[in-house]
């Protein structure tokens, strides 16, 4: 191991050993979990809160000690000694790969990282204007284009697929005009197809490694093309995480910024019925398929309250401006009852176990970082201590997942519009796991709604009102 990723993971076994310490005792081993005997009692309150809608293996949160479980192993160890292809392995199938599953798994993850079409398809929406979660979103749907010829098999030509007929035509010609140019069109769609193997299954386990590879390729790429840079080829010989931040930055990362990243991907991969998560399982409950349940995913998780915290929590520290304007500025949002970004969890009440690792990869070998991000992460520091000296303490809100994520991506030189994005690359392991998981026990998702509307009113006439 090389000398300074070594110090990374000294730091992680710190972070790891004051957890234990803070949130421990003996008498309290985690035991195995049981399954559900359906109906069962639970408090709920408004948005599901309390509300158990399945029993998964997983993953486990506790949030009142601040534990995070990923199919039994502690979420500390993984990031000290595992890798983001390890773990999302093991979501998807429930136990560590052995060497020769884990080479078969990256071979797929190499080969499904090369979307020539996807990428063509999406470089003719103004990508650069888009929001990047609206566009990694669009793009993961067209994915399932270049997976699955579903809409062929219902007898009903997909347009994307009659566009990309012609694999050198541009991306976004006009949808075919005209019935002998639809006719040919559809014809060359099909003939194309024929060329390639059939893939199979939208909602199976390929799909999953389809999208686990893909979704960070459809992320380097709106990065680039956002910078105005062409998208980068993946590289075969980097593992996820370097290749990743390969095709997102045009740089091969150091030892360092490669394994920061993996353990940040490991970090997100999964938590819990997360309201991304959730969105993500209501979708695939309707038998609709992993692509769509995977978009509405990144759908749910760009929302401020969710993942898209993480940007917030850059633009806050830029607007605070420095350490000591710290103070003033939680007095001010204390009065104003202002939710400060990268606070507080539906679930933790203890400190965020992924934000005790967060924060001193964020702070680590600070002196030899420029003085911006010196300044942003003093500023984070100071925030969290007047946060909690202010009403942290007693509301239990600490620093969650999103607080220092930002600074770790800043570091290396991602621009702020991407953490999102970045966060999302990381779920789509927790998603697809979840969803295969769900789908084996299925049952449609359908909560009811209290009724508090009114009765027997009587219909005015357009006129009349
Ligand atoms: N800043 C200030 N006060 C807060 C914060 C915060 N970030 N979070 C919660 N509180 C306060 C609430 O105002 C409330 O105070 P009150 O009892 O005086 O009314 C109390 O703490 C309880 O908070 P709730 O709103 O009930 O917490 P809830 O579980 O509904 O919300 C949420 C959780 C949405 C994450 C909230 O903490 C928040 O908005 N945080 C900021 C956004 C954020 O960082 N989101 C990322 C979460 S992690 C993730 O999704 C990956």
């Amino acid at each position: 191991m090389h000398e300074n990723t070594q110090k990374i993971t000294d730091i992680i076994l710190k972070a790891a050993e004051k957890a234990r310490r803070e949130t421990r005792d003996e008498d309290q081993k985690l035991r195995a979990g049981k399954s559900i005997d359906w109906p069962i009692e639970c408090t709920i309150g408004p948005g599901l809160e309390g509300a158990i809608a399945c029993d998964s293996k997983v993953g486990y949160v506790d949030g009142s000690k601040g534990w995070l479980v990923y199919r039994g192993y502690d979420i500390f160890d993984l990031c000290a000694y595992s890798s983001y292809e390890e773990v999302s392995y093991l979501l998807l199938h429930g136990s560590l790969p052995t060497p020769d599953q884990l080479e078969a798994f990256n071979k797929k993850l190499v080969e499904y990282r090369y979307l020539n079409k996807t990428l063509r398809l999406l470089m003719g929406f103004p990508v650069e204007e888009m929001n990047a979660m609206g566009a990694l979103r669009m793009g993961t749907i067209l994915m399932r284009q270049e997976f699955t010829y579903r809409d062929q098999e219902a007898g009903r030509p997909a347009i994307g697929d009659a566009i990309s007929a012609d694999e050198d035509s541009i991306p976004m010609e006009t949808a075919p005009t005209g019935e002998a140019k639809a006719i040919y069109e559809f014809n060359a769609a099909k003939k194309a197809r024929k060329r390639k193997k059939m893939l199979g299954d939208a909602s199976g386990l390929e799909a999953c490694y389809h999208l686990l590879a893909g979704v960070p390729t459809i992320t380097a790429a709106i990065s680039r093309v956002r910078q105005g840079h062409m998208a980068i080829e993946p590289d075969p010989q980097l593992s996820h995480a370097a290749n990743f931040l390969y095709m997102m930055t045009g740089k091969r990362p150091t030892p360092v910024q490669e394994r920061i990243m993996d353990i940040a991907l490991i970090l997100h991969a999964d938590h819990g019925m997360n309201a991304s998560t959730f969105a993500s399982m209501v979708v695939a409950s309707t038998l609709s398929d992993i692509y769509f349940s995977v978009g509405s995913g990144i759908a749910a998780l760009s929302g401020p309250l969710h993942g898209g915290a993480n940007e917030q929590v850059l633009h806050t520290l830029k607007e605070i401006g420095s350490p000591d304007q710290v103070a003033d500025w939680v007095q001010t949002a204390s009065k104003k009852k202002k939710k400060v970004p990268g606070f507080g969890h539906r679930v933790y009440k203890a400190y965020d176990p992924r934000a005790r690792v967060l924060g001193p990869l964020a702070g680590y070998r600070m002196r030899y970082c420029p003085e911006d991000i010196v300044k942003l992460y003093k500023t984070a520091k100071e925030l969290e201590r007047q946060v909690f000296r202010t009403f942290g303490h007693e509301k239990k809100i600490f620093p969650n997942v999103d607080f220092y994520s930002g600074i770790v991506y800043s570091r290396m030189g991602i621009d702020p519009s991407m953490f999102t994005p970045i966060f999302a690359v990381s779920r789509v392991a927790g998603w697809t796991a979840r969803v295969l998981e769900y789908l084996q026990k299925n049952r449609i998702f359908r909560p009811r709604a209290m009724y508090s509307g009114e009765f027997e009113r009587e219909y005015v006439p357009l006129e009349q009102r």
